[in-house]
């Protein structure tokens, strides 16, 4: 059994909105999904796909998006991106009612892998503006928008301590955490996700949504107060799952 994790495919099988315009990396990426996939995951597998899964709007708009997906080996686990508008969060359960069986979606709940518990969120972080002088170093930035963002950011960590909470009431005491959204701005060092990983002593925090080489630094990679931080944003891994655990 293996764990494997891959972010934001941006799929638009029932849209015109295609990511080819986004550089090399995007061409024909449903094609290096499918085939890296498909080299990489077994049956018995896991695949936890972060968030930004579909440019569709709506449901109707989604459903070959998903089809994809469902088509991927191994058991798919869906957290909610931002542009994931066919997925209200309230709604969740109606979800996993309709795809029981084929695709799971996490949220306010958990997921099973071996003796961890897969649980996760949305997430929020500050994106900007920022204000920065001539070599590109910070001189301030939107203070209102930063406020909103504080806000945002309440909300997500809220549902992120459900899904933790529920997990914990089931008998779990090994977490790894999934996120959509970077668990820090390019200003902190740390955040309330950080704090909540540390707090449940998660193995690993796995998110994506930074997009292009000028993003990807954005927050934490590699090992941080012993919580190993994983970016798996689609375009920085060439498509290609990342394994987990
Ligand atoms: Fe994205
Ligand atoms: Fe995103």
């Amino acid at each position: 059994m293996a764990l494997y994790a891959l972010g934001d495919l941006h799929l638009s099988f029932q849209t015109d909105k295609s990511m080819d315009r986004f550089g090399a990396v995007w061409k024909h990426h449903e094609q290096k999904i499918e085939t890296q996939a498909g080299r990489l995951i077994r049956p018995e597998d896991t695949l936890v796909l972060t968030g930004d899964h579909s440019w569709g709007r709506k449901m109707e708009e989604c459903r070959e998006d998903l089809a994809f997906i469902e088509r991927l080996p191994g058991r798919k686990i869906l957290l909610r991106g931002n542009h994931d508008m066919f997925w209200d969060a309230a709604k969740t359960d109606r979800l996993n009612a309709e795809f029981a069986g084929r695709l799971f979606f996490l949220q306010n709940n958990f997921a099973a892998y071996e003796d961890y518990a897969l649980v996760g969120t949305k997430g929020y972080t500050f994106e900007g503006p920022f204000y920065l002088d001539r070599r590109g170093r910070i001189l301030g930035w939107d203070e209102e928008r930063e406020k909103q963002a504080r806000k945002l950011v309440d909300r997500e960590i809220r549902r992120l301590r459900e899904s933790f909470a529920a997990a914990r009431k089931a008998g779990y005491r090994k977490y790894i955490m999934f996120l959509h959204y970077p668990p820090t701005n390019i200003l902190e060092q740390t955040s309330p996700f950080t704090e909540i990983a540390e707090e449940y002593g998660a193995e690993a925090v796995v998110y994506s949504h930074c997009h292009g080489e000028a993003r990807f630094g954005d927050s934490i990679r590699g090992m941080f107060h012993g919580v190993r931080y994983m970016l798996v944003s689609g375009d920085y891994l060439d498509f290609c799952p990342a394994r987990v655990k």
